[in-house]
């Protein structure tokens, strides 16, 4: 714009560009709105399309940026300065983000915007990748003025849209039903989502989608917005009076105030951009993408994942070392590949109401110790896990007995439990160092492959006693940048060691996390029917590769349903396959159903974690739930098909399948028969509920919670 106001053109399907920018500006008097220029009733911030509103200067809406000066005034006027284009990606310090390896995959342009008034410039960085739909987005901010500023806000990304034909999703949920689909029409004003408990949390996931209406899996038009960030977030869609839509995704404003003294930085988290013309399919696949070449680290992110076998559901905290080992003995003999010991190996911990924070072994559960057990584990041919929860304190545990200033609480006020346990204070440096000794003392101490890094609460009384009276806005954002440095210590010093993140389940599922730990425990709902629905809206931004899918014992802990064995199999398979139970409770029909699933799983594990991830039919749209994965060149696939309930005298259903080579040849194992791709595409797999001469067409079990599996191969491989 003419003063200097960065100003937004175009965002969507790639149009042939013939140099007319003024054809994409939008401008009319509209009344009651304040001008640019003297005597202007045209050029009103109120009404155009903008990069980087700030608060203050005559646009309304929500800004992208608010800061208060010293005279305390929070008008800003941030006017173009100059721009660049790099090759590659540059590194947001401290924060968890994409990346490129190499510099050829990737292009960026940043943007530099000054206030002239205070001498603050904003940074505006957007990173697209070779051949994926994705703009990686950011801001810094550098004070280069005379006096303190504070940032009252900084959203990672601000995007206006030119109507409001849309309609948003997003992942929301709560315990044990993390990211169910929410679908609703846009309406004039702010909708939002958001977190304030100090992760990302199980309520709503840092993720917003914005799409045409009646946009569906494989069509449609949509825009999505996934912050890179595991603490307080906030996401918004607002539809203003010219009916112009504004998206936004970044730090909750809420209680965050970050001063900035004269030369200091801040650095937004990252914000995710992805557009599709090819429904939510497209979305999630430009996601999945993105995160398993540009954002997962490590040997981890190539290398095929291990079936593990986790005793918690098994045993709780009531176990002994002859027991685990007696679970590992069985479990290599199933064909499992680690053995993750999960809460109550350390302190006095027999129950949830101690010794978080006691990090040394208990003798009185293993008394040969950790490298013992660790030992015996490897000597079976299998790799061991160990569980720790580093964030937390028991009141009843030597940190807090020492160090009652470690632990997060406001002067003067009554510091609540969450589940027998206090936050410990991660926005103080001591703090994660001491942490970090502690793990690493545990970890050097034996052949440990794998950690489950679990977290139990949201943080209430948030205040730190680290921090000055006038820095208490930075705790939250401090807080999870302790969280980041000690993931990131431990990895420098254990790079070997696969991380999965895990917050009572689900609570902390978001990229942030997926940067330093490749998996997360997707929910402690480990029932398969539930499973469908979190896992099914998960994978709208998450990879397979990302999800912890456990079999777990009948009747299921969490509801008290009774699903088959093959079912929870079939579910379990479309992510990171485990198995949470007792298996000395197994009987010899089920031992042998588990290995054969372990055996089809390693079969196919890597098209499941590398292949492309459809949803063909929705848990939350009918009683018939159906996904696959395909390979890049389509040479196999593998479907998986559910039904919730039963149901008498059921129509013909067909399952059409996607993205097969419609001339070629595949042998669906499971139905020893053979099919073209434009048939199982175009007039898909006859499931009928009654019997049949034809093998082909009875494949629907007549019992509640069913499922099938389909494998397909292309014949020239046969
Ligand atoms: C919550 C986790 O989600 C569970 O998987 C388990 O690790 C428990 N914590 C242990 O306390």
């Amino acid at each position: 714009m003419e003063n200097g106001q960065l100003e937004h053109l175009y965002y969507g399907k790639s149009i042939k560009y013939l140099d007319h920018y003024d054809r994409f500006i939008e401008r009319s008097y509209r009344p009651v709105s304040v001008g640019e220029f003297t005597g202007d009733l045209i050029h009103s911030l109120e009404s155009i399309k903008q990069e980087f509103p700030s608060s203050g200067s005559g646009d309304f809406r929500e800004p992208a940026v608010e800061i208060l000066q010293e005279d305390g005034s929070h008008v800003m006027e941030f006017r173009y300065s100059s721009f660049e284009v790099l090759a590659g990606k540059p590194y947001i310090p401290n924060l968890p983000a994409t990346f490129c390896k190499d510099s050829q995959d990737a292009q960026t342009l940043r943007i530099t915007l000054t206030d002239d008034l205070t001498g603050a410039t904003a940074i505006l960085t957007y990173t697209i990748f070779n051949n994926l739909p994705v703009i990686a987005r950011s801001v810094s901010i550098t004070n280069l003025g005379e006096d303190p500023i504070r940032v009252n806000r900084l959203m990672s990304a601000s995007l206006d849209l030119p109507d409001s034909e849309f309609e948003i999703i997003q992942l929301s949920g709560a315990w044990g039903r993390e990211r169910h689909l929410s679908r609703r029409p846009i309406r004039p004003g702010i909708q939002a989502i958001g977190s304030t408990r100090g992760i990302s949390s199980h309520v709503h996931n840092p993720f917003l989608l914005l799409c045409r209406p009646g946009t569906q899996e494989h069509w449609g038009e949509a825009y999505a917005v996934n912050l890179v960030y595991s603490g307080n977030f906030l996401a918004l869609a607002e539809v203003d009076a010219y009916s112009i839509t504004r998206l936004q995704a970044g730090v909750h404003p809420d209680k965050f105030c970050w001063t900035l003294n004269p030369g200091e930085c801040f650095y937004s988290p990252e914000a995710i951009l992805v557009y599709s013309d090819r429904g939510f399919n497209g979305v999630s696949q430009a996601y999945h993408s993105l995160y398993n070449k540009h954002l997962i680290r490590g040997n981890w992110a190539e290398l095929e994942r291990p079936v593990l076998m986790n005793n918690w559901e098994g045993t709780y905290f009531d176990f002994t070392e002859q027991q685990i080992l007696e679970i590992a003995r069985q479990a290599s003999e199933l064909g499992i590949e680690l053995m993750v010991l999960d809460d109550g190996w350390f302190g006095r911990r027999n129950d949830d109401t101690s010794s978080l924070g006691d990090w040394f072994v208990n003798p009185d559960k293993l008394p040969n110790g950790i490298s013992y057990l660790a030992e015996q584990i490897n000597r079976l041919g299998m790799k061991f896990g160990l569980w720790f929860e580093p964030e937390m304190v028991s009141p009843d545990s030597h940190i807090h007995r020492d160090h009652p200033e470690w632990v997060v609480g406001a002067p003067g006020r009554t510091r609540k439990q969450g589940r027998h346990q206090y936050v410990l204070d991660f926005s103080q440096p001591e703090v994660v160092n001491y942490l970090f000794d502690l793990m690493d003392e545990v970890l050097s101490s034996a052949n440990i492959e794998y950690v489950k890094w679990d977290m139990n609460r949201c943080i209430s009384e948030a205040y730190s006693s680290g921090l000055g009276s006038d820095r208490q806005g930075e705790f939250f954002h401090r807080y999870i940048m302790g969280v980041y440095a000690l993931y990131d210590k431990l990895i420098a010093k254990h790079p070997k060691i696969l991380f999965e993140s895990c917050a009572s389940g689900g609570g902390r599922f978001d990229p942030g996390m997926l940067y330093y730990a490749p998996q997360t425990w997707t929910s402690d709902n480990s029932e398969a029917i539930e499973r469908l629905k979190i896992q099914y809206g998960t994978s709208m931004a998450y990879p397979l590769s990302t999800m912890g899918a456990h079999v777990s014992s009948i009747p299921n802990h969490q509801i008290g349903r009774t699903a088959p064995l093959q079912t929870r199999g079939h579910v379990a398979f479309f992510g990171v396959l485990g198995y949470e139970l007792n298996p000395l409770q197994l009987t010899d029909s089920d031992r042998k159903i588990i290995k054969e699933q372990i055996q089809t799983y390693k079969r196919y594990r890597r098209l499941i974690s590398k292949g492309t991830f459809y949803r063909l039919q929705s848990p939350f749209e009918g009683n018939e739930i159906a996904w696959m994965t395909v390979d890049d060149n389509a040479d196999q696939a593998l479907v998986g098909w559910y039904q919730v309930l039963s149901r008498p005298n059921e129509p013909y259903w067909r399952l059409r399948l996607t993205a097969l080579c419609p001339e070629e040849i595949y042998y669906v194992e499971e139905l020893n028969s053979y099919y073209s791709g434009s048939e199982l595409m175009n007039v898909g797999l006859l499931l009928t509920p009654h019997p049949s001469d034809h093998q082909d067409f009875n494949i629907i079990e007549k019992w509640d919670f069913a499922s099938r599996m389909f494998t397909l191969i292309k014949k020239s491989l046969k």
